[in-house]
């Protein structure tokens, strides 16, 4: 009997193929999830990635409330068009610390993944205020207001030990320093050295060029933070490692 003959009989018998088809399921299954049941960890890790420095996270909790993951995804896909046009393909480190994460799923707008550094902190506060004075033909809507609205940062250090409730690495030290280092994101004069050795790369600057510490603020620095954490210029994503 040929191996083609003896697939027949299995192709002729409709409960044997429905058995068999069962068992091969249930081992591909098995093999694809039993692993997830030991493993700690199925994200690897990148260099550069580090929790959102105070002030970045208050942006983005400014970024859900908008809705601006509505309009707007942060997952560059592999594949060559996305990759010309937005940078490097995102990783699943990149968003490891997102808690809900931003990928979104329709982009009325660009994909936001890597925006950080594209454009000067002038073009965003512009582009917030009223997106038509920078791009004519844009449809998104306007966030003035967020200029307007200044943040205490009362509660920044509860947010960040929500965060830390559901893993994201936050040390004592950074939570005890979290309204310090909200503050002093936003003051080039000021002493910053501890924020930055909290939070490596972090940038300091006053985001929106006003007195205090606006939601605009906020909103900029998340985005000027947006897909600069890893150094894709050393970044080696060789598997063979
Ligand atoms: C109704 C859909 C919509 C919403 C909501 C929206 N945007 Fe946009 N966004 C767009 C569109 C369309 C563009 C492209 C035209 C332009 O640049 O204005 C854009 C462009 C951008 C750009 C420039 C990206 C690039 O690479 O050129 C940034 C940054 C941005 N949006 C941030 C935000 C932020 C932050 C929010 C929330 C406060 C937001 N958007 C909400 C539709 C939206």
């Amino acid at each position: 009997m040929s191996f083609l003959d003896k697939h027949k009989v299995l192709e002729k018998n409709a409960t044997l193929l429905l058995v068999g088809s069962l068992l091969v399921v249930s081992i591909g299954g098995i093999v694809e999830i039993a692993p997830l049941f030991y493993l700690q960890n199925t994200i690897e890790e990148v260099e550069g990635m580090r929790p959102y420095a105070p002030l970045e996270l208050a942006g983005r909790d400014i970024y859900i409330r908008e809705g601006c993951y509505v309009c707007h995804s942060q997952m560059i896909r592999p594949m060559r068009d996305e990759v010309e046009r937005y940078g490097h393909y995102s990783l699943a480190a990149e968003s490891m610390y997102d808690h809900p994460f931003q990928w979104g799923s329709k982009r009325t707008g660009p994909d936001l993944a890597r925006v950080g550094g594209r454009y000067s902190d002038a073009w965003h506060v512009d582009h917030l205020s009223d997106p038509v004075s920078v791009v004519p033909e844009s449809v998104m809507p306007k966030y003035a207001f967020l200029k307007k609205h200044l943040l205490e940062g009362t509660y920044i250090q509860d947010t960040m030990r929500a965060h830390q409730i559901v893993g994201v690495p936050y040390s004592d030290d950074m939570i005890e320093n979290g309204q310090r280092d909200f503050r002093v994101q936003i003051n080039p004069d000021g002493d910053y050295d501890a924020l930055l050795e909290r939070y490596p790369g972090a940038q300091v600057r006053n985001f929106d060029g006003a007195p205090g510490i606006s939601e605009m603020d906020a909103l900029i620095a998340y985005l000027q933070m947006l897909g600069t954490l890893v150094d894709f210029s050393t970044f080696n994503a060789d598997v063979s490692r």
